[in-house]
């Protein structure tokens, strides 16, 4: 059993409120979607998920199909926290979702009742647990209704097997239709999971202020796209990094000049702040008070390290922000 750092709720300002919700996530959660998978260092990945708890990253996100293979991310956390982290369960904030292809057939995709409520059952099995803390619909699924996806959100809710739902990847407009549905079913929207980044702003078009309309939390993923806000890429592309890896879900060809022109200009005004990249880039999503917490990946514990500081970075000045824009346009 793990003996967790005794200072790890020293920096109070690290937990945020999830919008109006009695739920708190830390600025920086740590996501599992790759390196914790069954081809992955089992000895690395624990690594990583004690040190975040120890820095006070209460919040691990996970979905079924995280891995690769699908679903031994789920497996992988359940051991870590089977062995090391049970007494601290009521601690933790436990996420996983149902909305990408799990399995054969009609019901192993997408929102049906059908698929949702059964992935929900194999995650718990995977994970060793009797409930999950949220419980996401991983995406919108145009041909099923939303009320349908909605319901079997609240009845996870309900039937004690998740304490909150949420989805992720839902536009806008989804969104406050999900939240109207959840509301009325008496399970409110906790959270909505959006991508968003120095490189993909999409949400600042109308969801991030329907998140504030609605009083719900916003944690965002990707927010170093996938380590393209980073230091990796700027020699290469290293065969221990994620674009070099074979199941790595960045590509080589998403490397291109233009990007990495990008990434050194920021990097540039980065040092000027005497930071790194990775902490500028988590430090502008964290500026806006509608995102409660930037959900990072890790494949060392260093970067684990450094992305927990970049929450207590120097504020943006309204001159850096307009030289980021700046360099983003260009
Ligand atoms: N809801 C959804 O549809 C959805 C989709 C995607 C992700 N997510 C969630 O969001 C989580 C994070 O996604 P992500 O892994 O793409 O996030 P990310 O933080 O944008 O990228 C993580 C990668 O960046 C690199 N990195 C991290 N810290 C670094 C540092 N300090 N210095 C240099 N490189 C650093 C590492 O790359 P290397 O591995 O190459 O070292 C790491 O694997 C996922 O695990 C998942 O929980 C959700």
């Amino acid at each position: 059993m793990h003996t967790p750092s005794a200072s790890r709720y020293a920096h109070a300002a690290f937990q945020a409120r999830c919008g109006k919700s009695g739920l708190h996530l830390p600025k920086i959660s740590l996501g599992l979607w790759h390196n914790f998978g069954s081809v992955d260092d089992p000895a690395t990945a624990r690594a990583i998920a004690l040190r975040a708890f120890d820095l006070g990253v209460t919040h691990f996100d996970l979905a079924n199909n995280y891995g690769p293979v699908p679903g031994s991310a789920e497996e992988t956390f359940g051991r870590i926290l089977r062995e090391d982290l049970a007494s601290h369960r009521d601690e933790l904030i436990i996420s996983t979702k149902a909305g990408y292809t799990m399995w054969p057939g009609p019901h192993g995709d997408f929102g049906s009742r059908k698929y949702l409520l059964a992935s929900l059952d194999q995650s718990l099995k995977r994970l060793g647990l009797p409930y999950v803390d949220i419980f996401y619909s991983h995406r919108r699924d145009p041909n099923t209704p939303m009320e349908e996806t909605m319901g079997a959100l609240a009845h996870a809710v309900r039937s004690g097997k998740a304490l909150y739902a949420a989805i992720s990847n839902y536009n806008a407009e989804d969104t406050a239709r999900a939240c109207a549905i959840l509301r009325d079913l008496g399970t409110p929207c906790v959270v909505h999971q959006p991508k968003y980044s120095l490189f993909e702003r999409t949400p600042e078009a109308g969801l991030l202020d329907v998140v504030a309309k609605e009083g719900i939390g916003c944690a965002v993923f990707s927010p170093l796209a996938q380590g393209l806000l980073t230091d990796r890429y700027l020699q290469g592309i290293p065969s221990d990094a994620r674009a070099g890896k074979a199941h790595g879900f960045l590509r080589p060809e998403q490397i291109d000049e233009a990007r990495l022109a990008k990434v050194r200009a920021l990097g540039a005004l980065a040092a000027e702040r005497g930071q790194p990249l990775a902490s500028l880039a988590l430090a502008w999503v964290l500026r806006d008070r509608r995102v409660t917490s930037a959900i990072i990946g890790a494949s060392k514990v260093s970067q684990l390290e450094q992305c927990v500081a970049a929450a207590s970075s120097a504020p943006l000045s309204s001159e850096e922000l307009k030289r980021i824009d700046a360099i983003l346009a260009a």
